[in-house]
């Protein structure tokens, strides 16, 4: 069987990502209230290892992978690639290889996408995008799923995203496809979404639409997504902070999608920037439930992985 590696939406089948989630929803709903390191019943990945990597910061995506892994029965290894001899000019070829001679699965959160692809390539073991300037589709899981928990019919729903279309908001565009839902993107010009993987979106039936204003996009919405005006690794903060201004969440603008609209924001949040406090800690916003399924949604993505 060819190696499951899970980079980005659109490479699965729509079938695949939907077992995907019917698991993590199964997995979620077993272990209420248990104590958050207790192994899962039958320990899927028992005396499995899952590497990860980090080129750049992250709180939720390194987590919830370990504390993931090892409620599957497996155990982690935590890497930062400047501490690694990757740091140091070693290929990517020869770090996969030499990795997936120790361990089962690899994690990469990687500044450049290609990069991932490249260690994917050379690699003898599963390898997930644990997000890169182009796509971050462990996310787009773990906030479908999220909307699914509060009563949200995917097929057929409108999500609406605004500010910047980033590499999040391209995963949103990748699952539009797979999962049956429009997807309003509202930008700056400056800022619109990657015209491939709109195109790509498009060919495969995704309904896709664009927007130069927050109101255009935000109006009839059943959710409404905000993410960082600057993202890690922009350099250009004022130029963004100046544009995106007017694409902030904010009650009014709320108030423009359907009544009892859901938000969300995959966190880490500016306050006050690209989202107002009375939105993201108002009864609208799933948020919180969104970070914590980072970690089902991965479970899932992991036990897709390995095929257990
Ligand atoms: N949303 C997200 O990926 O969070 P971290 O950067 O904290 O991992």
């Amino acid at each position: 069987m060819a190696i499951r590696h899970f980079l980005d939406l659109w490479q699965l089948e729509a079938s695949e990502l939907r077992a995907i989630l019917d698991d993590a929803h199964a997995m979620k709903a077993v272990r209420r209230g248990w104590p958050k390191g207790r192994v899962d019943d039958g320990a899927p990945l028992d005396g499995h290892v899952l590497a990860m990597i980090f080129e750049k910061s992250s709180t939720r995506t390194r987590t919830s992978f370990d504390v993931g892994i090892r409620q599957l029965g497996g155990s982690s290894i935590v890497m930062n690639s400047g501490d690694m001899q990757l740091g140091r000019g070693e290929s990517i070829g020869d770090t996969a290889r030499v990795l997936s001679r120790y361990v089962d699965l690899v994690m990469i959160r990687a500044n450049d996408h290609g990069d991932v692809e490249d260690f994917a390539e050379s690699a003898g073991v599963p390898v997930i995008n644990g997000l890169t300037d182009r796509s971050h589709p462990c996310q787009i899981m773990a906030d479908l799923m999220t909307l699914e928990e509060h009563g949200v019919d995917l097929r057929g729903a409108r999500l609406a995203w605004v500010g910047d279309g980033n590499n999040v908001c391209s995963s949103f565009i990748h699952a539009s496809a797979k999962f049956g839902f429009t997807l309003a993107v509202g930008t700056p010009e400056r800022y619109a979404p990657e015209e491939d993987d709109v195109e790509l979106a498009r060919e495969m039936q995704g309904r896709i639409e664009l927007y130069d204003t927050a109101e255009d996009a935000v109006a009839g919405a059943d959710v409404v997504i905000a993410d960082t005006f600057v993202s890690m690794g922009d350099t250009d903060a004022d130029e963004r902070l100046d544009l995106l201004e007017p694409f902030a969440v904010t009650e009014e603008l709320m108030d423009l999608a359907q009544p009892g609209a859901k938000f969300l924001h995959c966190l880490p949040a500016h306050r006050g920037e690209e989202v107002d406090s009375e939105v993201i800690d108002g009864p609208s916003s799933l948020v919180f439930d969104e970070a914590e399924n980072r970690l089902h949604a991965q479970k899932a993505i992991m036990r897709w992985c390995l095929d257990k």
